[in-house]
Parts: structure tokens; sequence; C-alpha cells
């Protein structure tokens, strides 16, 4: 292989879209689109985001304020509104109402869910940390809505059901999730399981 060095850079292509909505000061709903965003613990499940603090930011301020947030997958039927999400803020406009999208109360945080999305993580911040130009949020997952029609047979997230918005930071466009090419931990259990043979390693 031949590398080069190319524009030093701090995302490469692919990460979720995602949409973080909080309730503001007075309660009212805040939202912005994110793809700084991955999951940082299996127990407890949690998640981490990262919102520009150098700029203003309202759904940052209002999950600092609120101590909570909610994480949406959109499907890729609202790359509209959610692209919107991302390109106004909550200080100019009243972002949700003007896309005609609702919220109900998280069951377990004291955050909003909007409604039209199928997918709504609630989360409860856990901790913070400033990191360069963004604030980088975790926060514990303590209630999971899915729509039941994004569900598979073993009540487990079906990807190509949900049809999530991949955010391609290189080429700045959204995309769609490929197929599946291979199980996870299995063609690699079975290279150590030979090279364990060749090596006379015992289980
Ligand atoms: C695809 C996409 C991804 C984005 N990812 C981030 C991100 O990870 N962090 C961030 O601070 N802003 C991100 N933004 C920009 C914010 O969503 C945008 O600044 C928004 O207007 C903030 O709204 P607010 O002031 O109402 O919170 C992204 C925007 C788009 C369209």
């Amino acid at each position: 292989m031949s590398k080069k060095d190319i524009k030093l850079r701090a995302i490469v292509a692919p990460v979720p879209t995602v949409v973080v909505s909080a309730y503001d000061e007075n309660e009212k709903p805040d939202a912005c689109t994110l793809g700084l965003y991955y999951t940082c613990s299996h127990r407890p499940p949690c998640v981490t985001i990262a919102i520009n603090s150098t700029d203003r930011r309202k759904t940052l301020k209002s999950i600092l304020k609120s101590g909570a947030f909610v994480v949406h997958y959109p499907d890729s039927d609202q790359i509209r509104e959610t692209d919107y999400l991302g390109v106004e803020t909550g200080y100019n406009a009243d972002k949700l109402a003007k896309i005609g999208y609702t919220v109900t109360k998280a069951e377990k945080v004291n955050a909003p869910v909007i409604n039209e999305m199928p997918l709504a993580i609630e989360c409860k911040v856990i901790h913070t940390s400033d990191i360069g130009s963004h604030t980088q949020v975790t926060g514990q997952i303590m209630n999971v809505q899915a729509e039941e029609s994004m569900l598979d047979a073993n009540g487990r997230i079906d990807i190509e059901k949900l049809d999530p918005m991949v955010y391609d930071e290189e080429s700045h466009s959204y995309r769609h999730v490929g197929r599946i090419s291979s199980r996870a931990f299995v063609p690699g259990a079975e290279m150590k399981k030979t090279f364990d043979k060749e090596d006379g390693v015992k289980k």
C-alpha cells in the first residue's frame, strides 16, 4: 500500500446522523442535528455527543441546563427536516414547529421525544468535558423508544427497516447503510482458531 498525507481533520465518514433534543429553561423543546455521536459504554449503556461550544448552539445550552437529552435516529425520508435542524438555530426560529414536528415528554428523563422520528434514546447527562472547539456530553441511556415496525423478530432494531441517514463528512452528503457483508466476531474468531492451532496454543 502506498499512503499519502491528506488534510488533517477530525472526522472520517461514515457516521450516523442523529437529532438531539432538550428542553430550554422555559420548557420549550430545542433540537439540532449531529454527526459527532457514538456509543461509549455498554454497562451502564452510555452515549457521547459533541457540540460546538465556541459557536452559539442553543441545544447545548439546554442540555447542560436540564441535564438530559434525547438522541433520535431519523429515517431516510426525513432528510430535509433533519438537514434543516442542522442549519438553523433555535435562537432564530422554533425549528420543530416550523417543520410540523411535535414532542412528548420522555418517559424517564426531562427531555422532549420527537414523535415523528422512529427511534428515541433517552439520556441523563453523567459527564461533560470541553475538548477543543466542542463540549463532549456523555449521557446514560435511561430508556429507548423504538417504532415497532423497525424491530426484528427478536425485538432488536433492524437497521434495514430503520434505514438511518448516514452522514458522509468527506463529501458532505447523506448515504444509506449497505448490505451485510459478514457477521461480526465470526471470521476473526475462525482466524484466531487457525493461528492458535498452528502455534499449538492450548485452550
Ligand atoms: C449533518 C450535520 C451534522 C452536524 N453535526 C454537528 C455536530 O456533531 N456538532 C455540532 O456542534 N454541530 C453539528 N451540526 C450543526 C448544528 O446542528 C447546527 O449548528 C444547528 O444549527 C445548531 O442548532 P441550535 O443552535 O438550535 O442548537 C451538524 C449539522 C449537520 C447538517
